[in-house]
């Protein structure tokens, strides 16, 4: 093979041949890291700034640097710069373009820094910029949901266990158990920033560097509010992006638990849902057909979601310390989940925006199921009766009504002292749907009371 004189790469001098084209293909990452190129950027000016201070490059030879990558970044930005995949990854490609616009100065950039730092640093910049825009998001998701607890305030609906009718609820009640949702993906996002948020310049290949760096220097200019305390653990250490993936999956779970419940709510079994037709899709074939597409693809893209947690799980399981070139493998799920899950949040809030609801129906549904048997059993209990003994004497009363085809309500007070002699006539208070939904007065629970609180509390938090 003919040899060349220089090789394309940045690696000089060990190599007698260059990489063979098939290598270079294969193991290129620039068509998924130059997304990385800001902070990439950002991250060698820092570090350019940093080598001046401490007197390892000269105040003429940073300037030319920073603003050979200023250049180098509008260019990226505006389209202009071309990529070149024998060039491997965005770290290189920068580089290269920079020393080959102010040659010397820029070959100076990657003193005391490897690209196992620099691509560790750029991949926590940039995780750190998306849970700013998570959280924005799972606000909007978190107001959609608010706006249809206001607006359906005080609408009564069945609650479910093992998707059998269990108790009555407040429509609003159900809607703002994902708002509790949200919150807490919102917070375990803020958690988990808290060690992305962590400098591990200046680890170098693996062992730190002998030159004089300044570590705190570049971490105060890339606004890190610390630095990573071991150096071996830093350049292969990717729990930051495995976090952040679990915190994308629990959003994913919790939007596909929403898009489970829409698409049945939408079925003419349920009926209880009314997605806007922009939302909706037909059938090619079916012409009566309106599909939940959206809500349907969302639980779909589950897998793929769940999928990226997996594959950079098994990816760093079997990683010897400390950098391996499997992490290369660490961007591609951890980028497809988040732009899943990011336009998951975009879609279903304009969609909650979009979807009325069929209170009729939901009204409707709390008649029949005796979902009121509780509330029999705690008057009971109220009467000084033991809850088992009430469990069973309810759990005849319901039989009764299941071989008569009746509801509890329709039982007169007659048939009732059959059962017990307790029941007196404000039983029927207890018996009615409000009655039961608005007995629930305890914290977190579905009385109107409890749930106005809840209500105004979102609010609130959302200011
Ligand atoms: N493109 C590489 C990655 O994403 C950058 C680090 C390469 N380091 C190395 N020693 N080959 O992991």
């Amino acid at each position: 093979m003919a040899q060349q004189d220089t090789p394309k790469k940045l690696w000089g001098g060990r190599f007698a041949e260059a990489t063979a084209a098939s290598v270079e293909e294969f193991s290129a990452s620039i068509h998924y890291d130059a997304r990385l190129y800001r902070q990439d950027i950002m991250g060698s000016k820092a570090h350019a700034r940093m080598l001046a201070k401490q007197g390892l490059i000269s105040a003429e030879e940073c300037t030319a640097i920073v603003d050979g990558l200023s250049e180098i970044e509008t260019e990226i930005s505006e389209g202009r710069f071309e990529f070149k995949p024998e060039l491997e990854d965005v770290h290189m490609n920068i580089e290269k373009a920079l020393t080959d616009r102010i040659g010397a100065a820029g070959a100076k950039l990657h003193t005391a820094r490897s690209r196992n730092d620099q691509v560790n640093l750029d991949f926590r910049m940039y995780l750190r910029d998306q849970v700013v825009l998570l959280d924005g998001l799972l606000a909007e998701g978190q107001g959609a949901f608010v706006r249809l607890a206001r607006k359906y305030l005080g609408a009564v609906m069945p609650g479910y266990t093992h998707l059998q009718r269990a108790q009555p609820v407040l429509l609003s009640h159900h809607l703002l158990a994902y708002f509790e949702m949200l919150k807490r993906d919102r917070e375990r996002l803020q958690d988990c920033l808290g060690r992305i948020n962590v400098m591990p310049l200046g680890s170098a290949a693996l062992a730190g560097t002998g030159l004089p760096v300044d570590r705190h220097f570049a971490a105060q200019e890339l606004d890190f509010p610390a630095i990573s305390a071991n150096s071996m653990d830093a350049s292969g250490d990717r729990d930051f992006a495995l976090e952040f993936l679990f915190c994308l999956n629990l959003v994913q779970i919790h939007l596909s638990r929403l898009a489970e419940e829409l698409v049945l709510w939408s079925s003419k079994e349920f009926d209880f849902v009314r997605i806007g037709d922009r939302y909706c899709t037909g059938s090619s074939i079916m012409p009566q057909k309106k599909n939940p597409d959206i809500p349907e693809l969302i639980r779909g893209k589950s897998g793929r979601v769940t999928g990226a947690l997996m594959s950079l799980l098994v990816t760093v399981k079997g990683l010897p310390l400390t950098y391996n070139r499997d992490l290369q493998e660490d961007k591609e799920p951890v980028f497809d989940a988040l732009d899943t899950v990011t336009a998951n949040l975009s879609i279903i809030a304009e969609l909650l925006d979009n979807t009325e609801f069929n209170l009729e129906r939901l009204q409707g549904a709390t008649h029949g199921g005796f979902m009121t048997a509780t509330d029999l059993a705690d008057y009971l209990v109220c009467k000084n009766m033991p809850f088992r003994q009430a469990h069973s004497v309810v759990g005849k009363v319901v039989a009764h009504c299941q071989d008569r085809d009746i509801e509890l309500i329709d039982l007169t007070l007659d048939e009732l002292q059959q059962f017990s002699e307790l029941l007196e006539p404000d039983v029927f208070e207890v018996l009615t749907v409000d009655g039961s939904v608005n007995s629930r007065v305890s914290p977190g629970g579905t009385a109107l009371v409890r749930v106005q609180e809840a209500l105004d509390q979102a609010e609130k938090y959302l200011g």
